[in-house]
């Protein structure tokens, strides 16, 4: 057995993209920013299952200002291999969202689907306010108009996996973002 998790996964990870260190920096600058503007003001972060786990976990300590957490499941269907752009929500947040500032924490969005769908699920709820943060952006394979209010990080059409994003459920415990091996 190898004694290292990079060992382990070792053929399928190309190269690294984005290093432990560089996530740690951009969350705190993005932590600082929520703790500026939100102070004093009740915060829902909501975090959708189960790419973002990672990445709420380390913004949220980050965050000195007092926030809720909360977590939704959302199925997406497929035509074929194609996203339909239809999201059911199977598991729901239990808050009441007319009292927070909700923002939502995702870790990736590509091409949008999902993301558009939940914002707007979220928007008919009527929180005080509604912003998007997402860990990581690839524009070049958006399908549906929609942007977030933050991105720590713009990268390339390429499939990534690491702290929290999966291929096939593994890889979720990489410590880093790297690229896939096909
Ligand atoms: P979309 O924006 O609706 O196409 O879907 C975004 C979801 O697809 C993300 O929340 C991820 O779960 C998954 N996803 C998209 N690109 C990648 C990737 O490069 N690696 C791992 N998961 C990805
Ligand atoms: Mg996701």
């Amino acid at each position: 057995m190898n004694n290292s998790l990079s060992e382990n996964y070792k053929s399928k990870i190309k190269r690294v993209l984005i290093t432990e260190e560089e996530i740690n920096t951009a969350i705190k600058r993005v932590a600082e920013d929520i703790n500026n503007s939100y102070n004093g003001k009740p915060i829902l972060l909501v975090s959708i299952l189960k790419g973002a786990f990672v990445f709420m976990a380390d913004l949220c300590r980050n965050i000195i200002v007092p926030c809720e957490i909360g977590f939704m499941v959302a199925k997406s269907y497929y035509d074929g291999t194609v996203s339909s752009g239809n999201v059911d929500i199977t598991m729901d947040l239990s808050q009441d969202l007319t009292k927070y500032h909700v923002i939502i924490v995702e870790d990736i969005i590509d091409t949008g689907r999902t993301l558009k769908e939940v914002f707007e699920i979220l928007k008919s709820r009527n929180p005080l306010s509604l912003k998007v943060i997402t860990l990581l952006d690839k524009p070049s394979r958006r399908l549906v108009d929609f942007t977030a209010d933050v991105s720590l990080f713009t990268i390339p059409d390429l499939f990534v996996i690491g702290y929290g994003l999966d291929c096939g459920e593994y890889y979720r415990n990489l410590p880093y973002i790297a690229e896939y091996q096909e």
